[in-house]
């Protein structure tokens, strides 16, 4: 079965530590979500793992050989059509262009781009039909492992629903592995097989959360649930800077300990 390995490793910008001993395993079929506070890291691994920057250390073994990405700024090609920029992904295949250009066209409509929009250039569309050219563009190619820095932050709740589908049919059809960068707990809760959680300075894991409930049986209640409980672990909460839980015996210590005035 085909995966990717990272052993030990760690990357410095210049004398910055910025990822510390970072380990990690992923298999065909899984999808892995990595969440952190912002700069911690994470479009720096993932930026390794696409093999655009070495790492200063550390080992990876990648056994996938269709990778492809979806970064976090869309990085279209300017002088080409929407249509034109997801076609691009097919290049390699031995489809003749027609062919390619539909492919490309289905993949768009299902995004929720219309024919009007995969006709125009880059510039001429917004952030979010970006995102989503740059996705259908990564997907085209039926990647083996697909790499996806916040795909969906740009989108409204309905277009991701329909987007969250379309990637469990990646996954479950064709065995995609994806690895997924999102700063949404509750996206990551609801797609993915193991969430593994970031802190800052050096980037290093400090959580990992296995879910093993089948993707089938993740009902809003159960990822409401899960996404809370997540919240409340303290890797989460001071990762992500967030207040304390308020209990109901602190707030009896906190008004005991009121000073009169
Ligand atoms: N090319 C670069 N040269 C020097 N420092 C960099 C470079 N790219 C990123 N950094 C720094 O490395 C750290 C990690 O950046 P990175 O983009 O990987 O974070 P991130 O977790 O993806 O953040 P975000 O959630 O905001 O996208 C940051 O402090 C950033 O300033
Ligand atoms: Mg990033």
């Amino acid at each position: 079965m085909s995966h990717l390995r990272i052993q030990n490793l760690s990357h410095r910008y210049g004398l910055t530590e910025v990822l510390e001993q970072i380990n990690l395993d992923l298999s065909a079929g899984q999808t892995l979500a990595l969440v952190g506070p912002s700069g911690c890291g994470k479009s720096t691994l993932l930026h390794i793992v696409a093999g655009l920057l070495i790492a200063s250390d550390g080992k990876i073994n990648m056994t996938f050989d269709r990778v492809s990405c979806a970064f976090q700024e869309p990085r279209l090609m300017p002088w080409k059509s929407a249509l034109d920029n997801i076609a691009l992904g097919l290049k390699a295949s031995r489809l003749s262009r027609s062919q390619r250009r539909h492919e490309a066209a289905q993949l768009g409509h299902r995004m929720g781009l219309s024919t009007e929009d995969l006709d125009k250039y880059p510039h001429e569309l917004s952030g979010g039909m970006q995102s989503r050219v740059s996705l259908a563009r990564a997907l085209a190619i039926r990647p083996d492992l697909l790499l996806l820095d916040e795909p969906f932050s740009a989108l409204d709740i309905g277009l991701k629903t329909e987007l969250y589908q379309l990637l469990s049919e990646q996954t479950v059809h064709n065995k995609t592995a994806v690895f997924l960068i999102t700063h949404d707990l509750m996206e990551a809760v609801r797609l993915s097989d193991r969430i593994m959680v970031m802190a800052a300075e050096p980037g290093r894991f400090v959580h990992e959360l296995v879910l093993q409930t089948p993707h089938e049986e993740r009902d809003n209640a159960w990822i409401y649930q899960t996404t809370g409980e997540l919240m409340m672990t303290d890797a989460v909460r001071i990762g992500f800077e967030l207040p304390a839980p308020i209990t109901s015996a602190r707030t009896s210590t906190a008004s005991h300990d009121r000073s009169p005035s």
